[in-house]
C-alpha cells in the first residue's frame, strides 16, 4: 500500500503484540528514518528506543524526536514523522503519536515521540471510520487534497488548521480554538506539519510537484504556503 493510500486507512494504535521486533526489522525502521525527508534547512534527530526507556504509552517501541526550539523545527517534526507514521502503517505496524508519553532520560531538545510496534488490530477500511470535521470546516474547496488533509491526525483530534486554495498555491493556516488554546506546549505546530505531509502526498498523487514550502507568521498565526 502506498503512503497516499495509507492516509485513508491509518489509525492511532493503542494495542500492540508483545512479540519483540528482531534486529533486521528495527534496522529497517532506522534506515527509513535516516532517509526520511525533512523540510528544507531542517535537521531533526530521531532515536528508536524500547519501552523500558519510556514512561507512559502503550507501544513497545518509540521514535524520539529532538530538535531546536524554533517554530519551523516543530513543524518539521510533524511533517517528517507523519511520513514515518504512514510508512509504518503501510508496512503492517501500528503507530501512535504521543504527547503524554516521554523518555525517562531528560534532554532539553526532546520534543515528542511516535510509538510503534507489531499489532494484530486491523487498519480502518473506510473514510467513514474517521471522526473528523467536515470538509467545509477545514478547507475553502472540496477537492482530493483537502480530503486527504482532513484525515490527518492531530493532538486531541482538534484538527487546528484551515486550507485555502488560491492561484496555484494552498495555504495551511493554524486555526487554534477552544481547548487548543490551553494545551501544553505548542502541539498545534506538530499538527500543521502533519497535515502538510498529507497535503504533499495528495498533491503528488494528483500528478503535481511541490515547488515551494514557506512558513510565515508566528505562534497561533503560523501558516505554510505550499506552491505547486
Ligand atoms: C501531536 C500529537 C500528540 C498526540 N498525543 C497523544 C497522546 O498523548 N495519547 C494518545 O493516546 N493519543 C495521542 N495522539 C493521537 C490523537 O489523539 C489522534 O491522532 C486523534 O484522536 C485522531 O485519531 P486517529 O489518529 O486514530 O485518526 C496525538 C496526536 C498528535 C498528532
Amino acid at each position: 500500500m502506498s503512503l497516499y493510500e495509507t492516509i485513508f486507512t491509518r489509525r492511532s494504535m493503542r494495542q500492540y503484540d508483545e512479540t519483540p521486533l528482531d534486529a533486521a526489522a528495527l534496522s529497517e525502521v532506522q534506515n527509513y528514518l535516516d532517509g526520511a525527508k525533512q523540510l528544507p534547512g531542517q535537521s531533526a534527530r530521531f532515536e528508536i528506543v524500547g519501552k523500558d526507556k519510556l514512561k507512559g504509552g502503550s507501544a513497545p517501541y518509540a521514535i524520539l524526536a529532538y530538535t531546536d526550539d524554533s517554530e519551523e523545527a516543530w513543524v518539521n517534526i510533524g511533517y517528517t514523522l507523519q511520513g514515518v507514521d504512514l510508512w509504518l502503517q503501510s508496512r503492517g505496524y501500528g503507530s501512535v503519536w504521543s504527547g503524554m508519553a516521554a523518555p525517562l532520560e531528560k534532554d532539553p531538545e526532546y520534543r515528542i515521540l511516535l510509538g510503534f510496534g507489531p499489532t494484530s488490530v486491523p487498519l480502518r477500511t473506510s473514510e467513514n471510520d474517521f471522526k473528523r470535521k467536515t470538509i467545509t470546516e477545514v478547507s475553502n474547496e472540496d477537492n482530493a487534497v483537502a480530503r486527504a488533509a482532513r484525515l490527518a491526525p492531530s493532538a486531541v483530534n482538534l484538527q487546528p488548521w484551515f486550507l485555502t486554495f488560491r492561484d496555484g498555491k494552498v495555504e495551511v493556516r493554524a486555526n487554534v480554538r477552544g481547548i487548543g488554546r490551553v494545551l501544553p506546549g505548542r502541539l498545534w505546530l506538530f499538527d500543521i506539519g502533519i497535515v502538510l505531509k498529507h497535503v504533499e502526498l495528495a498533491l503528488m498523487h494528483e500528478g503535481k510537484t511541490v515547488t515551494g514550502l514557506s512558513i510565515k507568521g508566528t505562534g497561533k498565526n503560523v501558516a505554510v504556503a505550499v506552491s505547486y
